[in-house]
């Protein structure tokens, strides 16, 4: 069985995007694909790639190889993961459970989002071997009641988005009108009327199952619906979170632990110290701080500091070459944002299935290529050639 008719001409990741444009009101798109200010560190993530050439290597019999890969104690089917993405059922109907589905059967990670518009316990339910991500504040009895909440919910690695102290400037949703929660205005209400399809295949049809979302896994309880007036003031005080909270939660949860949005080797080196089970290097997909530098330039001296921490790269990864470039460079796996969640708007749990066949495929094409049939053979890094500075 095939892809639905309407990913026949989806070759690759980047393909999902214009059917995704064309699908989704333009406020809701711009929200996915925009980076934050001048999106410099957007375009930088996708370029960082480009910094680097592969060098192929020939007549190696690499007929038996896998791109299975090893990652907290679980050997998953493809080295890349999904990645959080906050009310990605805004999108797609059901999106999260679409992630969580397809990730399951397909055999790699998915983190749910903790601004996810699903409850974290229907998503557990769905995929039990999905994981957490967080956004906490300076509170530790709120941290701690969440904490419990996603344990008794069956997760058992957590990972705490620490990248986002305060809030971004993305100067195109703001003009679009786009805040989260959204507010009902009669321009957001115009751009979904001239978008039927995503009115009725997603927006109403989750009115109709499940009424209006809310933001779901802030708390213990349920937060507020995506449509309002006043948005929450939350953010506010997640600028006071320090690694004293982190060593405590480290003292606290038992499962796995990890943060995301490192980019600094001493970061690394104090998350390693403190007992972390992990760091995903990460600028956000450039939608926080713009200018914040590509990851994949930083990942080698984090790598360096990984003792046994698992280093986890996102930023940018759209083809099989990028996730090869990054393991190269020192990552133990990659999580791929965007491109997931055009699937899932456009073809649902069918899209998400078919966004990880391709990609796993030319992680498999690539290996062949480089002569390479495991993909923890120590070689793979010594065939990704840097280019060479243009000099001063
Ligand atoms: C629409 C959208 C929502 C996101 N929401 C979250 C979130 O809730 N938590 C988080 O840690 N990261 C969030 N991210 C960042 C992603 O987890 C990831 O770091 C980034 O998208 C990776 O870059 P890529 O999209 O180029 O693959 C979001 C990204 C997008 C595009």
């Amino acid at each position: 069985m095939g892809p639905p008719r309407s990913l026949r001409r989806v070759k690759c990741l980047e393909d999902f995007a214009a059917p995704a444009r064309a699908f989704l009101p333009a406020a809701l798109w711009e929200f996915v694909s925009t980076g934050a200010d001048g999106r410099v560190s957007l375009r930088g993530n996708r370029a960082s790639f480009n910094r680097y050439w592969l060098k192929t290597k020939i007549l190696t019999d690499v007929s038996g190889r896998s791109t299975a890969k090893q990652l907290l104690g679980k050997t998953y089917g493809a080295p890349f993961g999904i990645a959080p993405m906050g009310a990605s059922a805004l999108f797609g109907f059901e999106a999260d459970l679409a992630f969580a589905r397809a990730a399951a059967k397909a055999n790699i990670p998915f983190l749910m989002s903790g601004s996810a518009l699903i409850p974290m316990e229907k998503i557990a339910e769905a995929n039990p071997d999905a994981w957490f991500q967080a956004y906490v504040i300076h509170e530790r009895d709120a941290i701690a009641a969440l904490a419990d909440r996603a344990w008794n919910a069956g997760f058992r690695t957590l990972v705490i988005t620490v990248d986002a102290p305060v809030a971004p400037n993305r100067g195109v949703n703001l003009r679009q009108g786009f805040y989260y929660p959204m507010r009902p205005t009669l321009r957001i209400a115009v751009d979904g009327l001239l978008h039927p399809r995503w009115l009725f295949r997603s927006f109403f049809r989750t009115l109709v199952s499940t009424g209006m979302p809310h933001i779901e896994n802030y708390g213990t309880g349920r937060g507020m619906p995506i449509l309002s007036w006043s948005a929450p003031d939350r953010r506010m005080h997640r600028d006071a979170l320090d690694w004293e909270d982190m060593k405590w939660l480290r003292g606290r949860w038992k499962g796995r632990l990890l943060l995301k949005g490192v980019l600094d080797a001493e970061d690394a080196g104090t998350a390693r110290g403190m007992g972390l089970d992990g760091i995903m290097v990460s600028n956000h997909g450039g939608r926080y701080l713009d200018t914040a530098i590509p990851p994949l330039k930083v990942l080698p001296e984090i790598a360096a500091e990984k003792g046994g921490m698992a280093i986890i790269y996102d930023g940018g990864v759209r083809r099989g070459t990028d996730v090869i470039k990054a393991l190269g460079l020192g990552a133990d796996f990659v999580f791929v944002g965007r491109p997931f969640l055009h699937a899932a708007a456009i073809a649902e749990e069918a899209g998400v299935a078919h966004a990880i066949e391709l990609l796993a495929a030319e992680i498999d094409r690539t290996m062949a290529f480089l002569g390479c049939a495991d993909l923890d053979d120590h070689r793979l890094g010594l065939q990704i050639v840097p280019e060479e500075s243009p000099g001063p």
